[in-house]
């Protein structure tokens, strides 16, 4: 049994053997699969811009086992956990397939088919080494200004815990099962609570709010055996959660019972201070609030010196080390990476494959929130003649936003997929396309405006002040206007836009959210092939001033929670 090996094993370890397990270095934080050996570390992560070149699945595969071996050569043969933030499918891989953002997810109301993309984003990261995935994110987006609302399954608890089906697709019937790989409910606590919607911030609630919205998606997580739970950067009434020992030991460990890994979030004890550069103090306070592995990322030796010096001071006592590794080996040993260490090349034919897609294509369907619908202009006929304009139109890194290929996402053609374009034209031979909208005349029966946000991750994402569509947007939507051809807006957005000036202009919204590599799911629903039934995960404001505004707070919303129009029966 999996508790007998663990003992075994922990009373074999050096205090060295220990500390190394406890540090997740970047795999860029590492000159060579040497450093681990000798470093005897217990993990590695790709962070959202550290891809290996060429970015293939072969080379993905073959890193991590050169890695893998790198830590079985030490004395005691501990197998490396690598993780990745696969947040919308193996997103970091250039050929994988891309589903729509949580935000998209929390509009299909679909837990059964999340589930599913669980599984296949599992089996794509299995095809390439990879053991742990930093998803899903479960946090409960109050504030629209904030960067990672698309990270968010919605604004109340429900949407997130019923999501946390996702955890059961990526981990599988057990952890060792082939093509499973370990989850991450991320990141506890409160950090879509913070005042302002400002990343990183303060979520100044009290603490029964925090345990009526915040922390109920966490419980379902721990209830569905997610492996690991990262700590949130946020502070909860000024005290960061990397150093808040209630809410860790008392709170998750203790009452809500996890027993699996708690990893900080990247330089998140660097965080703890406000300064630069981590201090014993706080390598100190994060390890005894119930830290067991840290995201270092790259000075896990310092690291490593400053905690052995505080095991020796009696500062970190050496029952919470061993506790850590406890945790970490039992996840080692419940993953079989002691018996199957390296990359099950068997799923590198799941990876971007035709099954995945055809998923993706799904969810995109599901998640499309049809907003207006003047003089039924929607569903599109394949008789119309279309003009297509807006930036985020034949652009699939756009569609896809941030954490695709890098941390921040990338515009432009940096992916396999179909863009929303392509969706367009594929069921309509009469479509004209310019980007900025140049071109519209009177002889257009309809005109499909796909505008909204470029891709952004984390707090570059926060929006403090005007959260509007850009001068391009509204530059290309009045040219539409001018011409008199009834425009159909296609919001390709993180998060619900303040458009309510723009709106009365529209016959037509559809909500698209971040739909990911599949644009044909767009093109589904544009041409009725696809009936919407998706419904807003989040309440949408009449201006940027009513942030925060969420279901029930008794504030006009311009569409509320879960609103969501279909077409009629006979269209
Ligand atoms: O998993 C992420 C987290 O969500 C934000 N900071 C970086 C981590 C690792 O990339």
């Amino acid at each position: 049994p999996v508790k007998v090996r663990v003992a075994d094993l922990l009373s074999r370890m050096s205090l060295d053997d220990k500390l190394g397990q406890m540090m997740q270095a970047e795999r860029l934080g590492v000159k060579s699969p040497a450093d681990v050996t000798t470093g005897r570390l217990g993990s590695l992560l790709s962070g959202g811009s550290s891809q290996p070149t060429p970015n293939t699945p072969v080379t993905w595969a073959d890193m991590y086992d050169g890695f893998q071996k790198a830590a079985l050569a030490t004395p005691l043969g501990i197998p490396l956990i690598y993780g990745v933030d696969a947040v919308h499918g193996h997103n970091g891989l250039y050929g994988a397939t891309v589903f729509p953002h949580n935000i998209g997810l929390g509009a299909t109301r679909d837990p059964n088919l999340v589930q599913r993309i669980g599984r296949a984003t599992a089996e794509e990261v299995s095809g390439t080494g990879i053991d742990w995935d930093f998803a899903p994110c479960l946090c409960v987006a109050r504030n629209d200004r904030w960067g990672r609302t698309y990270e968010s399954f919605g604004e109340v608890p429900q949407l997130a815990t019923e999501m946390t089906s996702i955890i059961t697709g990526l981990q599988g019937k057990e952890l060792n099962r082939p093509g499973s790989v370990m989850a991450t409910a991320k990141h506890y606590v409160g950090d879509g609570g913070t005042t302002g919607g400002v990343n990183e911030g303060n979520t100044e609630i009290s603490e029964q709010e925090l345990r009526q919205i915040h922390l109920p998606p966490f419980k379902a997580a721990i209830q569905r055996g997610v492996g690991s739970v990262m700590i949130s950067y946020s502070s909860w009434n000024s005290v960061k959660l990397h150093a808040n020992s209630y809410l860790v030991n008392d709170v998750l460990k203790k009452e809500l019972g996890f027993k699996g890994i708690v990893v900080s979030d990247y330089n998140g004890v660097d965080k703890i201070d406000g300064k630069t550069g981590f201090t014993p103090e706080e390598v100190e306070a994060s390890i005894n609030a119930g830290i067991d592995m840290v995201m270092v990322p790259y000075e896990w030796q310092k690291f490593i010196d400053t905690l052995r010096t505080l095991v020796q001071d009696g500062r970190v006592p050496m029952s919470r080390i061993d506790d850590a590794n406890k945790r970490i080996l039992t996840k080692k040993f419940e993953l079989g990476l002691f018996e199957h260490p390296l990359t099950d090349r068997r799923f590198l034919t799941t990876i971007g494959s035709e099954q995945h897609r055809d998923l993706a294509r799904q969810a995109v369907r599901e998640s499309q929130v049809l907003l207006k619908n003047e003089n039924h202009v929607l569903p599109l006929s394949k008789r119309d003649k279309i003009f297509v304009a807006g930036k985020n139109a034949d652009d699939i890194g756009n569609q896809s936003g941030g954490w695709t290929v890098g941390w921040q996402g990338t515009s432009g053609p940096v992916i396999p997929g179909t863009t929303i374009l392509q969706g367009i034209t594929s069921n309509s031979k009469k479509v004209t396309y310019a980007k900025d909208g140049t071109g519209i005349d009177k002889s257009y029966d309809v005109a499909v405006a796909v505008v909204g946000e470029t891709p952004y991750a984390e707090g570059k994402g926060d929006r403090p002040q005007g959260m509007g569509l850009d001068a391009a947007d509204l530059a290309t939507l009045q040219k539409l206007k001018d011409s008199g051809v009834p425009t159909v807006v296609v919001l390709v957005s993180g998060r619900p836009l303040d458009i309510a000036a723009q709106l009365p202009d529209w016959a037509g919204l559809v909500e698209s959210w971040l739909p990911g590599s599949e644009g044909q799911g767009v093109a589904d629903v544009l041409f009725g092939a696809y009936n919407p039934t998706g419904k807003l995960p989040v309440t949408w404001m009449r201006s940027a001033d009513q942030q925060p505004i969420n279901a029930g707070d008794g504030k006009p919303a311009l569409f509320p929670f879960g609103y969501g129009l279909h077409y009629p029966r006979h269209w």
